[in-house]
């Protein structure tokens, strides 16, 4: 997925969302439980108007447990039932066609009282590349991502997934752009995958990833690598000494700093430097 954002990709991708809406009742809005305000498109509210909204904090499982609990409660307080859910592992899920059936409630209850068949709730998935739409549509339809791949003879008009006799889905999600404006914003996204390394110059964001990490998460960035780190020194002294403790090295005995950027980045985002959160609450003015 292409994450270079032009006005004339924001339009399309709005109009896309604003024809979907009309068919369904409720929203999805996925977000990544590790950078929370990052991940949330800043016009959702506007784009998604009056329609019923769950908003799902995917990658719980890879996010820091008592922040989960956080910003659980900062939804909370705004009225917003947030769902904690891991969509790769499907936990999570039986939740979201729970909340789905009490937002519901009078629309169905309406139903029933009029002797009507109980309503098929339907709904659509929003959110931005990378946080897991894919695989939340995937899991709750109980398939395998191998099978939505872009073969020649699978259909591609749309699509509704049964989930069970009251849930269906739109098969392919509503892709929203993030907020590029802030630059710790741009940051959070590039380090948590939702931009595409090809564009960045992972030597650089590694090298800010180190920074944050000195700063937010230090005993865990030593416990990973094992090896001192000194916050006063240079981010290029630290990033050196984590490519030598790792075998990244080049002929001639010189550290392989791309080689060692590639890995630090790859070993916050699979969750092996720990269960880290980059954004608070308490970070929104
Ligand atoms: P685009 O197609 O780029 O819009 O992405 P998407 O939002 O459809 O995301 P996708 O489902 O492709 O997931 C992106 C990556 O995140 C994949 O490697 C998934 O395996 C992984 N992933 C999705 N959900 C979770 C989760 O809850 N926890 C963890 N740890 N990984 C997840």
């Amino acid at each position: 997925m292409n994450i270079q954002w032009y006005p004339g990709h924001m339009a399309k991708a709005r109009r896309k969302i604003t024809e979907e809406l009309k068919l369904v009742d409720i929203v999805i809005e996925l977000l990544d439980a590790r950078i929370p305000i990052s991940s949330r498109n800043p016009d959702v509210d506007e784009i998604v108007g009056n329609k019923k909204r769950i908003v799902v904090l995917n990658k719980s499982d890879i996010a820091d447990p008592q922040a989960n609990i956080e910003w659980k409660k900062y939804f909370e307080q705004k009225g917003i039932t947030p769902i904690l859910a891991n969509a790769a592992k499907g936990t999570g899920l039986k939740d979201i066609l729970k909340e789905s059936k009490k937002l519901m409630k009078e629309e169905i209850d309406k139903l029933k009282k009029k002797g009507l068949r109980h309503k098929t709730i339907r709904a659509l998935v929003i959110g931005i590349p990378n946080v897991g739409k894919s695989t939340l549509i995937n899991k709750l339809a109980n398939r395998s991502i191998a099978q939505t791949g872009d073969r020649p003879g699978v259909t591609k008009s749309k699509q509704w997934i049964r989930v069970n006799e009251d849930f269906e889905l739109l098969d392919t999600p509503g892709i929203l752009w993030p907020k590029f404006d802030d630059e710790n914003v741009g940051l959070n996204l590039a380090f948590t995958g939702a931009i595409k390394d090809e564009i960045l110059d992972i030597q650089e964001l590694s090298k800010k990833f180190i920074l944050k990490a000195l700063k937010d998460f230090p005993d865990k960035l030593y416990k990973r690598y094992n090896v001192e780190l000194d916050p006063d020194s240079d981010v290029e002294i630290i990033m050196n000494k984590i490519g030598r403790k790792r075998g990244c090295i080049l002929p001639g005995d010189e550290v392989d700093t791309n080689r060692t950027a590639a890995l630090i980045l790859d070993d916050f985002r699979s969750g092996r430097i720990g269960f880290i959160t980059l954004e608070k609450p308490e970070d929104i003015l």
